[in-house]
């Protein structure tokens, strides 16, 4: 097929510019209806000071027994919402008590962090970025919400849209990666799929978009550390994903850990008022973290416990979880005049409302039979599916991938993460069940069957371990076969909360291995399970190929194998930047161009620089003398087996108006031998800005899949409120000026075209 043929792909697809049309403030963000509201009016009246305080508590009940305290606290009508229960008679018994035996029948907010599944693991949120696919990420929320709703859980922790460019901290893991533009697409797609179209139906449940906010810019990667954020930087970067989770409905918010600017996110009323609020209208509710309310005297912002809470009210944050400070103070708080009624009937109002979306009133009871069972077919297949689509590839020397077993009479697997079903499903796995993983080792060996050989050594008990004992088994069977896969990376331990990294290269004795290996002459595949970017500049020149495989999750196992085997090609790119070394980080695609922007002609490397005339051989350019200022691998990297062509790169007109939209078009082709999936990107400069603008900025993709010699034309459609960023007074607008911009398989693309935006009439 060709460009004649007339096949054209919208990539401005109705989704993407609703999500970015940003106006000043959000017109219609979810309001409940007259009749939900007229329902909410009529309970608070009945509702005694002590029965609303009651509803902003978030009791943790962990064990998942009904203690007195428990039973006691729901029945007195002092306990809004439970965390950590999962065994639907007990969710069922706790949601009884709260709707027959206390005054006014309230049902429960049941929450629990599902964050990437329940019991059938997707890949981790940051493998599920390298997808690129909203809708893919969108089944994989519909999928935990069905598996967890079974249980009686009506409230998930996730989506973490906190933009993250900091691969040290742990965190990263759960995050959607480095761009505010990817992650807000994400984003909304998981809340989408966890919320679905009506948060009453059976099997959705509500979202949470978190932390709110800033919480990704943790000093030194280090988790729960102080952040440091321009109002700009935070405006135009680290809010646009829980701008674009508000406009879409996401029904709840929570607090970041962190502190900004001085002020603890769970006492911070600039965000949660002005922002959230006020400018963009959310009327769901918003959670602390964790006990954050009464760390917020650890932080040393309260002297007690009760300052805590006159704070985090004030602020905004409408329920506490697991922690005392509301239940013990804000009823004397209210009594003595500290704080407002009006305050404490507003959070309620936001969490009654939630309630009444979920049909809770209606249905407060869980029956997991009118649900699909755990691990169903579609459940498994959609892991699979997210998983191969995930894995990025991110080199190939000679083509060594894919493997052809025709050519192959026996191969080696290698290494301490081919046969680990725990450590493929990565961190905040509460409810995950390894007994389902299918490892790359059991995939490969099914895969193969009697046709090529597999040998199996470990080489490492973990991927932390130090010795080498294991070096010569791995040596002598890698020796014997005819090719090498060493499963390397990171267990999952290693990534999630608070573990966090200052040295992100491979744990452990794993280099070692890799040059053992190497020493033998076979040609080697390496495939990582990490939960962040690794730093691999010391292992990259030692393999043949390496496909990064994230935390794979349940299906990790036969999507690798399918892909080490060519049923399929790697489509992944990456939703992060690679560095070459940790001191690079921050490193990220979209950054400033400085006024000192560096060249391959204007930097010198430490090795280089002539002892004679030091001075003259270096360049005065922003650069790192020993890393230069190129990561190892750029944000949206990522190979095929299939190689593709982008020309003919033309914009239906030269500029646009305030107010217009610019179509802009490519040719790509698959001048490759076999069909494969592109994701077709699109980035932006604004050359000059009120405030200084990124040097890329990605504003559209889209996942194309294309037969050998097959050629499309992909179309994007760029309106100016796409463009728009707060400027140096904050005000969200696009600026009149002119713009490059790029089309291609990566950030780094280099073809490119011009246009203006030109000032409205
Ligand atoms: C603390 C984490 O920061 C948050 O993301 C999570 O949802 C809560 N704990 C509940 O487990």
């Amino acid at each position: 097929m060709n460009v004649t043929d007339g096949r054209v792909i919208f990539a401005a697809c109705l989704g993407l510019l609703q999500v970015f049309n940003m106006n000043e403030s959000i017109a219609n963000p979810a309001r409940p209806d007259p009749a939900t509201e007229r329902r909410i009016e009529a309970l608070l009246e009945k509702m005694t000071l002590a029965e609303k305080v009651g509803q902003m508590a978030q009791v943790n009940v962990g064990d998942s027994y009904i203690h007195d305290y428990l039973a006691d606290g729901i029945r007195a009508g002092r306990v809004g919402s439970v965390l950590n229960v999962v065994d639907v008679d007990v969710v069922n018994e706790l949601q009884r008590i709260a709707v027959e035996e206390s005054r006014l029948g309230i049902p429960l907010l049941v929450g629990r962090d599902v964050i990437h599944g329940f019991k059938t693991v997707m890949p981790i949120p940051l493998g599920q970025a390298a997808t690129w696919n909203p809708d893919m990420v969108r089944e994989g929320a519909r999928v935990a919400a069905l598996e967890a709703a079974r249980t009686g859980i009506n409230w998930t922790f996730a989506p973490m849209i906190d933009i993250s460019r900091d691969a040290r901290w742990g965190r990263i893991a759960e995050s959607l990666g480095e761009d505010p533009y990817l992650a807000s697409l994400l984003g909304v797609a998981m809340v989408e799929g966890f919320q679905g179209e009506d948060m009453s139906a059976a099997g959705t449940i509500a979202a949470c978009a978190k932390h709110f906010a800033g919480y990704g810019a943790a000093e030194s990667g280090r988790d729960y550390a102080t952040t440091n954020i321009p109002e700009n930087e935070l405006r135009n970067v680290y809010l646009r994903p829980f701008r674009a989770a508000v406009e879409a409905g996401v029904a709840t918010l929570m607090t970041s850990f962190s502190d900004l600017d001085g002020v603890p996110a769970t006492a911070n009323d600039f965000l949660l008022r002005q922002v959230l609020r006020d400018e963009w209208g959310f009327d769901g509710f918003v959670v602390s973290d964790w006990d954050s309310v009464r760390q917020l005297q650890i932080h040393g912002l309260t002297a007690n416990d009760r300052e805590s809470a006159m704070q985090a009210v004030s602020a905004g944050v409408d329920m506490e979880m697991h922690g005392d400070a509301y239940i013990n103070h804000l009823e004397a708080l209210v009594d003595s005049g500290e704080i407002d009624a009006e305050l404490i009937d507003d959070a309620v109002r936001g969490i009654l409302k939630i309630k009444f979306e979920l049909g809770l009133f209606e249905r407060p009871y869980t029956d997991p039979a009118m649900l699909p069972p755990f691990a169903s077919e579609h459940a498994l297949a959609t892991a699979k599916r997210a998983a191969l689509q995930s894995v990025v590839m991110l080199t190939n020397e000679h083509h060594v991938l894919p493997l052809d077993p025709g050519g192959l009479d026996s191969i080696a697997v290698i290494g301490p993460l081919a046969n680990a079903p725990y450590e493929q499903l990565g961190t905040w796995i509460f409810d995950g069940d390894p007994a389902l993983s299918v490892t790359p080792l059991k995939a490969i060996g099914e895969m193969l069957g009697d046709a090529v050989e597999v040998h199996y050594a470990r080489a490492m008990a973990t991927s932390r371990t130090r010795g080498t004992e294991g070096f010569d088994e791995a040596v002598r069977v890698a020796s014997a076969a005819d090719a090498v896969i060493l499963f390397l990376g990171e267990e999952s331990i290693l990534s999630g909360e608070a573990h966090s990294r200052a040295d992100i290269s491979l744990p452990g004795a794993q280099a070692e291995l890799v040059r053992r290996i190497r020493a033998t002459g076979k040609p080697i595949v390496a495939v990582i399970q990490a939960g962040r970017p690794l730093t691999l500049t010391n292992i990259v020149e030692e393999v043949d190929a390496i496909l990064y495989a994230w935390h794979p999750g349940t299906m990790g196992g036969p999507a690798i194998a399918e892909l080490l085997f060519g049923i399929a090609s790697p489509s992944g790119k990456l939703p992060a930047t690679f560095p070459k070394m940790v001191g690079q980080i921050p490193i990220y695609y979209n950054q400033k161009n400085t006024g000192k922007p560096p060249t391959p002609d204007t930097i010198a490397h430490i090795d280089d620089i002539d002892p004679h005339a030091p001075q003259l051989s270096l360049g005065m350019t922003a650069f790192h003398l020993d890393a230069g200022y190129t990561p190892l691998f750029p944000f949206g990297h990522g190979l095929s087996y299939a190689s593709f062509e982008y020309d003919n790169l033309r914009l239906r007109a030269g500029g646009m108006k305030i107010g217009e939209s610019l179509k802009v078009s490519v040719d790509v082709m698959n001048t490759g031998r076999v069909a494969a999936h592109e994701i077709v990107q699109l980035y932006v400069r604004d050359l000059a800005g009120s405030v200084t603008r990124p040097v890329r900025e990605l504003k559209g993709f889209r996942r194309i899949h294309l037969e050998p010699e097959e050629r499309v034309t992909v179309e994007f459609e760029l309106h100016s409120d796409d463009l728009a960023f707060h400027g140096r007074d904050m005000v969200l607008r696009a600026e009149p000026g002119e713009f490059h911009l790029w089309v291609g398989g990566s950030s780094d693309t280099d073809l490119m075209t011009t246009f203006r935006i030109l000032a409205g009439d």
